[in-house]
């Protein structure tokens, strides 16, 4: 890996920045003598300072996506935008994938990673992890929804949904909690008992919350409190 491209992955700055740190004689790599910002390094092996401070090689990357509408949740697509666009460009190049899938129309919480073993965790069908969505209904819930939605609701393929929460939180939209992951789940089970989503936010998985201070569009690095919240329920 290029050594700018190396700490440019620490956050330690933008390409740009840290160009200009390894310009300035700021950045050292043990055993050799020439450095510049193309030179090839091998993080996980070779001993690699900035201003004094032996760097510490990350293999995985958490972010928080607001994920807008109009992007997949894909590592790659054809005709749309995908939520890896969303990233800081420093840390695209880390083989990184969003760890489960919203709707192309569906805003909200959206975890991308390069760590498998965590991703399977959250969101293998036995973890149970739930997730929570807000969504904008075209009719109110009612009691016998709510009702239907504890019970598990059959949608339309047959499948019979494990037990839901629902709840009415004021005017059209309602906050729902589930416990799985099927294909456009949250839309038909609605649609089960006869109401079309408007529109659809996660808001929540497992431990971990939508930072509201993200705006569509915007991604961050998870705090180590949020990482851990993560695979809490
Ligand atoms: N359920 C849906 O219908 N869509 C999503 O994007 C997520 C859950």
């Amino acid at each position: 890996m290029r050594l700018d491209k190396y700490l440019s992955s620490l956050g330690l700055g933008s390409r740009k920045d840290v160009k200009k740190m390894i310009k300035g004689g700021r950045v050292r790599v043990e055993g050799r003598d020439k450095i510049s910002p193309e030179i090839s390094v091998d993080p996980k092996r070779d001993k690699i300072y900035a201003d004094g401070a032996l760097t510490v090689y990350r293999e995985f990357v958490y972010i928080m996506l607001n994920k807008p509408k109009g992007c997949v949740s894909a590592a790659w697509d054809k005709k749309y935008p995908t939520v890896i666009d969303f990233v800081p460009e420093e840390l695209r190049h880390l083989s990184l994938f969003p760890a489960g899938r919203l709707d192309i129309d569906t805003e909200g919480l959206c975890l991308i990673t390069n760590d498998g073993a965590l991703a399977h965790r959250i969101l293998s069908p036995k973890s149970h992890v739930p997730k929570t969505y807000i969504a904008e209904l075209d009719r109110a819930v009612t009691e016998s929804d709510i009702a239907a939605f504890e019970r598990g609701v059959t949608i339309d393929d047959g499948y019979v949904c494990k037990p839901a929460e629902l709840e009415m939180i004021g005017g059209l939209s309602a906050r729902i909690v589930i416990y799985e992951g099927k294909f456009h789940q949250v839309k038909r089970m609605f649609a089960a008992v006869g109401k079309n989503v408007l529109s659809l936010r996660r808001v929540r998985m497992g431990g971990l919350s939508l930072d509201e201070s993200l705006r569509p569009g915007e991604a961050r690095e998870l705090t180590e409190s949020e990482l851990r919240s993560l695979e809490n329920k």
